[in-house]
């Protein structure tokens, strides 16, 4: 059995959670048309849906918020955020907004225009939408390792610099409004890019004059990969490879519901003056005045606590233990995943796992509705529920490389027994995953169908 981390702190609020019976719960998803997206969180004892905004706040972060400013401008809240944010990250500028996606649909809005490129290692799918949705295309470039479930690469986060450099000569230049990387990147497994890459990277931008922006949610999981994993990286504080890596760029979008260790909000950073005062008017428009954007001063000050926290070197070594420890643990049941354990998730390879249910019976659907009716744990489907969609041209079915199923962890939420309960789960649908059966759609909305679909089992 791999090691699992003594956690660095110790618990003071607890809240209930609840084993329902197979029977209840077979009931309970039967009525949720085989979408746990649609299942009462109450019913659920393992929730691994997401790690965003899904974390425990600290007792610091939580006297933080009992000395909420709530002024509408200017709040006191605001300049300690200011001042973190300043020490952390060190761009001229920046706006807090409500979550990570309105910091890109603000950025987005602002600077791309109908026909644009955004390269990005893997676009998060808010993020492509975001772009989509202003006009412009989402680019990805990640290394060819991150399609390959079993490489343990340690970097399978990194860009494709030979990629990047190929796309943006065959590209005219006004068409690339800006570029980016992901930093873990989500989409490929919560995979690390590497301090040698992101510095290439940018150079790359800097090279071409492409402003360059961070998608900033998990970087303080990258920070200590960074620090793991990377030569001539291990002595050095947590904070300097941070405030290195940001250094390097011209702005970051961020989700604080991740690293910040906060259940609601986000900001966006920026170097150029010009695009802040665009970026300020987008902001009173759809958010809120540039002093709160769409948060409460208490959220505000739970997030410059947060940030720090988040930084910790011993929180963070606990942190992707933790995670290792699930991925690890499943690798020795037998369930395949993407390798290396990625920062805040593990990827189960639902089709090399249910090898007898054909893609277009959704082997991840088949898992996630398993693990609920086994074990009351909740995770998502990342495979052809959710990205598989029909060429319009072709009229062909478009699959995506991996039929996959994330589970998420949440911050500083479950100890080891739970992680334990969710491999002797895994254990024990093994024992009969050859009776698992495929699964149809029986109702589905136009688009990102994965959250409101109904399903059934096929007989
Ligand atoms: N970028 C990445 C890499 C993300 O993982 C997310 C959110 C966002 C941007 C958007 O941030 O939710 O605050 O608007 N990821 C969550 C997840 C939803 O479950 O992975 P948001």
């Amino acid at each position: 059995m791999p090691t699992y981390p003594a956690e660095p702190f110790r618990i003071k609020v607890v809240e209930p959670i609840r084993q329902t019976t197979r029977e209840e719960r077979e009931r309970l998803l039967a009525e949720a048309g085989y979408n746990v997206f649609k299942l009462a969180a109450e019913t659920i004892y393992i929730d691994l849906l997401t790690d965003s905004g899904t974390g425990a706040m600290s007792d610091g972060q939580w006297a933080g918020i009992m000395q909420g400013d709530e002024s509408y401008a200017g709040a006191k809240n605001f300049y300690n955020l200011q001042a973190a944010i300043t020490d952390i990250f060190g761009f001229k500028h920046w706006v807090p907004t409500h979550q990570g996606r309105a910091a890109e649909n603000i950025l987005c809005n602002t600077l791309v225009k109908a026909g644009d490129m955004v390269p990005n290692n893997a676009h998060f799918d808010t993020t492509g939408a975001n772009i989509r949705a202003a006009g412009g295309h989402p680019i990805d470039l990640v290394i060819d390792e991150a399609a390959i479930p079993s490489s343990t690469y340690p970097f399978k986060g990194n860009m494709d610099i030979a990629k990047l450099e190929s796309f943006i000569q065959s590209t005219d230049r006004e068409r690339i409004p800006f570029g980016m990387i992901t930093l873990t990147n989500n989409t490929g497994g919560g995979q690390p890019a590497s301090l040698a890459n992101i510095r290439e990277v940018s150079r790359v931008y800097r090279h071409y004059g492409i402003p360059f922006f961070i998608d900033a949610c998990r970087y303080a999981e990258n920070a200590y990969f960074i620090k793991l994993r990377e030569t001539g990286q291990g002595d050095r504080p947590v904070i300097d490879i941070a405030r290195e890596v940001f250094s390097l760029a011209d702005g970051c979008t961020m989700s604080a519901k991740k690293d910040a260790l906060v259940n609601i909000g986000g900001f966006l950073c920026m170097n150029d003056g010009t695009l802040f005062e665009a970026v300020k008017q987008e902001l009173i428009l759809r958010e809120g005045f540039p002093t709160y954007g769409g948060l409460a001063g208490r959220d505000l000050e739970a997030i410059a606590r947060g940030l720090y926290e988040g930084l910790d070197a011993d929180y963070l070594a606990y942190r992707l233990a933790q995670t290792a420890y699930l991925g690890e643990g499943l690798l020795a049941a037998g369930v395949p995943i993407v390798q290396p354990p990625g920062g805040h998730a593990i990827y189960v390879d639902a089709g090399a796992y249910l090898p007898h249910i054909p893609r277009e019976e959704y082997p991840g659907q088949a898992l996630t509705i398993a693990l609920y009716q086994a074990g009351g744990i909740r995770a998502v489907e990342l495979g052809s529920v959710a990205f598989a969609y029909t060429d319009q041209e072709t009229g062909e079915i478009q699959y995506p490389p991996l039929e996959l199923v994330r589970l998420a962890i949440p911050r500083r939420v479950y100890t080891r027994s739970h992680m334990d309960f969710v491999i002797s789960t895994f254990s024990e649908i093994t024992r009969q995953k050859d009776a698992l059966k495929g699964i149809r759609i029986v109702k589905e909305p136009k688009l990102l169908r994965h959250f409101t679909a109904d399903f059934e089992i096929i007989a």
